[in-house]
C-alpha cells in the first residue's frame, strides 16, 4: 500500500495542531526544516517539532534541507522525530550519520536533489532505511513536478531490486493527481504531497484519493508484482 505523507510546507503555521487533524489518516507528517543556507528559505526547528510530536499521533518524517545535519540531525530524533531525512549534499559523514540516527531509535533516510545521481551511493543503501529523489528543487512547495527524475527513480528501485532491500522510496515535490501515478510505476512507495493536499478543499480526502491512485499504479507496476 503506498504510503502518504502530507507535507506542513503548505499548512497553516499559527494553526499546526489543527492542520496535523486535518490530514487524520495520514501515514506521516511530512516536516520541512529549512536553514536559509542549505536553501534559500527559512521555516522551523527543533522546538516545533517537538511541539508538533507532542500535539499529534502522526508519526513525523523530519525533512532536513540544512547545512551541518551530522550535526543537528540526531537532535531531531531526540526532539520527537520517527524519521529523520538529511540531505548528502550537505552531509559530511553519510554512513556515520545514518548509524547515529538508527541507533536513536528513528527512521534513516537520505535525500538526493534533482542533480544528484544514485549511482555512487549503491554500496550506502543497506545503511538507509529510506531515500528521497527531490522532484524539485528543495526550497519551495508548489513547484512543477520534474519529470526528468523519473529515470532516476526507475533506476534507484532497480538497485533496490538488486540488492534485495527493505528501503522506501520517497518522492517529494510536485507530487498531484497529475503525477503521482507516474512516479509509482517508476518505483516510489513513499509521496510526500504539501499544496495538493493542504490546497485542497478536503485535505483528508486529498490523501485518501493520492494514495488509492498510487496504490493502483504500482499494483501492475514490474517491480511491485507479487506483492
Ligand atoms: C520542498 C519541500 C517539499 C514541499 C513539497 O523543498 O521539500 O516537501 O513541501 O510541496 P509540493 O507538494 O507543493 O510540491
Ligand atoms: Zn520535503
Amino acid at each position: 500500500m503506498a504510503q502518504i505523507n502530507p507535507s506542513i510546507l503548505s499548512a497553516d503555521f499559527a494553526r499546526l495542531a489543527d492542520e496535523a487533524e486535518a490530514v487524520r489518516g495520514s501515514d506521516w507528517l511530512h516536516v520541512d526544516v529549512m536553514d536559509n543556507h542549505f536553501v534559500p528559505n527559512l521555516t522551523l526547528g527543533i522546538p516545533i517539532v517537538e511541539s508538533l510530536a507532542r500535539a499529534t499521533d502522526i508519526p513525523l518524517d523530519c525533512h532536513l534541507m540544512i547545512e551541518d545535519p551530522d550535526r543537528w540531525a540526531p537532535q531531531y530524533v531526540e526532539a520527537g522525530a520517527g524519521s529523520v531525512t538529511f540531505h548528502v549534499e550537505a552531509a559530511a559523514a553519510p554512513v556515520r550519520l545514518a548509524r547515529e540516527i538508527r541507533a536513536k531509535g528513528a527512521r534513516a533516510s537520505m535525500a538526493l536533489k534533482p542533480g544528484t545521481p544514485i549511482e555512487p551511493y549503491e554500496d550506502l543503501l543497506p545503511e538507509l532505511d529510506m531515500l528521497l529523489i527531490m522532484t524539485v528543487e528543495p526550497g519551495f512547495g508548489g513547484q512543477a513536478f520534474l519529470d526528468i527524475m523519473l529515470p532516476k527513480i526507475r533506476r534507484t528501485r532497480e538497485l533496490i531490486a538488486k540488492h534485495d532491500l527493505e528501503l522506501w522510496l520517497q518522492v517529494d515535490g510536485g507530487v498531484s493527481v497529475g503525477t503521482i501515478e507516474r512516479c509509482a510505476e517508476a518505483g516510489a512507495d513513499v509521496f510526500v504531497a504539501g499544496s495538493a493536499v493542504y490546497g485542497a478543499e478536503d485535505p483528508a480526502e486529498a490523501v485518501r484519493k493520492l494514495r488509492e491512485l498510487a496504490t493502483k499504479a504500482s499494483a501492475d507496476a514490474w517491480w511491485a508484482c507479487g506483492h
